[in-house]
């Protein structure tokens, strides 16, 4: 079937959703996105089921004779879409809930990397908060992350400075009723300490496409400072990545973890994302995720120039092996979040956002929607706040110093009552380029070979 003739439903309503969008439209698709949101009508169709309502989708696919479904948040993949989807023989790219359980429950995901001797942080789980409280008691009063096991929307860690932090912290997952469901089991972890990287591959099981690595911004402020947050901006690629280390990173890691989920009998297909400490001791995993990270997502989009669409569709036919690896913009992108005010507390909706044409407008830029709709009518003019992280203003550039200018000169033309971002991202990149540079280091990063 040639791309013009496919139809594909896109799962979810951020900026990931919207990036996955527009680039399989690009790739020629005809995209489909449930329940989607202001973004991602303008480049396919709308269609209000939630990205939960799995009977829903598996119904709106066969109504729409969808040939492929792509899903976004991890939500609907640990509740069992793709095997809802399975069992009604539709294509559907993504891990099963079993596989969804590297990112679902932490201790499978330690039991996973134990079983394929990854490297990552040494724990302890306990079944009742007084056992966690009495090891905490009983040692060391050392740096720990207390982690609830299971999904508690991205909420349920703790980076704990001292015992007092994490005794607080058990407190909060075993009173806070949020945490009920998710805290039926609590790890405590050492606490890892070097520069946070996130690496993803697409596999199928058996083979990987390693994608470059980013960075993203989880703390809500300038300097890492604040509350931590979904993600408020990424840039590719790291520079903190050099083609040694990737290839470290897939033979150390990601390699090891598809092996060892096949293993365990649980094949892991879609998106493996692994979350790094890049240590002393070499890079230790944080945590596994089964979907494109977000901004993360919104950042590779823009560089990606081979079909997407090829790549799920060989991941969904476990044939990997036998595409090209794919090809990448020689440069670098920046991805800038701009978000509500109040976020990452709750944030007032319905606010009209402005500028968003002319922010569009400037070369190299894509504006992609995180939580937006339209107030009446599918008009850019009628645009409205919908949630906390509301845009993912990205650019390319041949820097990553020019991606970040042309990335703020977006975010400058667009304004709705307050809208705020943070002003560094990819700071920390474009200092290391530059320091390397001085020290006549080669400044090549990733596995694309691009230059920084
Ligand atoms: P989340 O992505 O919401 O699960 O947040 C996890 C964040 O907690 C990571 O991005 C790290 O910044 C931090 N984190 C998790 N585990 C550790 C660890 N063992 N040591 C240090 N920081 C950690
Ligand atoms: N940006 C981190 C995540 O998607 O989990």
């Amino acid at each position: 079937m040639s791309a013009a003739s496919r139809r594909v439903l896109v799962v979810g309503s951020g900026g990931r959703e919207h990036a996955l969008a527009w680039k399989l439209a690009r790739d020629g698709a005809e995209v489909i996105s449930a329940p989607g949101n202001a973004g991602t009508a303008q480049v396919g169709e709308n269609v209000p089921i939630q990205a939960c309502d799995i009977p829903g989708l598996v119904a709106l696919a066969r109504d729409r004779d969808i040939d492929l479904t792509v899903v976004g948040p991890e939500a609907p993949l640990v509740a069992g879409i793709v095997d809802a989807f399975q069992a009604s023989g539709r294509r559907i790219f993504g891990p099963t809930a079993r596989a969804a359980q590297i990112e679902g429950s932490k201790l499978f995901c330690k039991q996973i990397l134990h079983r394929g001797d990854v490297p990552t942080a040494m724990f302890r789980e306990f079944r009742t908060p007084q056992r966690a409280r009495d090891f905490l008691e009983a040692r060391e009063d050392v740096p720990v992350v207390v982690k609830a096991d299971g999904l508690a929307a991205g909420k349920g860690v703790f980076v704990c400075p001292d015992r007092a932090a994490a005794l607080e912290a058990i407190a909060t997952l075993s009173e806070d009723p949020q945490f009920a469901a998710a805290a039926r089991g609590i790890l405590v972890e050492e606490r890892l300490d070097g520069r946070e990287v996130s690496v993803m591959a697409i596999t199928d099981g058996r083979t990987i496409v390693t994608l470059p690595a980013l960075q993203d911004h989880k703390a809500a402020y300038d300097g890492d400072q604040g509350p931590n947050t979904g993600g408020m901006g990424a840039y590719c690629p790291t520079p903190f990545v050099d083609a040694e280390l990737m290839a470290d990173i897939e033979a150390r890691i990601l390699v090891p973890t598809v092996h060892s989920m096949r293993r365990a009998k649980v094949p892991f297909q879609g998106v493996l994302f692994a979350g790094l400490m890049l240590t002393p001791q070499g890079p230790k995993v944080l945590e596994f995720n089964a979907r494109f990270g977000d901004p993360e997502c919104e950042a590779l989009m823009v560089l990606l120039d081979s079909s997407l669409l090829e790549i799920l569709d060989a991941s969904v036919d476990r044939r990997l092996e036998s595409i090209q690896p794919p090809s990448w913009k020689s440069g670098a992108s920046v991805t800038v979040v701009m978000a509500s005010e109040e976020y990452p507390g709750s944030v007032a909706k319905g606010r009209p956002i402005r500028g968003l044409d002319a922010a569009a407008a400037i070369d190299g830029v894509e504006v992609f929607h995180s939580a937006t709709r339209f107030a009446d009518g599918p008009s850019p003019r009628s645009v409205v706040n919908d949630g906390g992280r509301t845009l993912a203003v990205t650019a390319v550039g041949e820097t990553l110093a020019r991606a970040k200018l042309r990335a703020y000169s977006a975010v400058r033309e667009i304004r709705w009552s307050g809208a705020w971002c943070r002003k560094d991202i990819a700071d920390k990149g474009i200092d290391h380029v530059r320091m390397l540079a001085a020290s006549d280091a080669d400044p090549a990063a990733g596995p694309t070979g691009a230059r920084l």
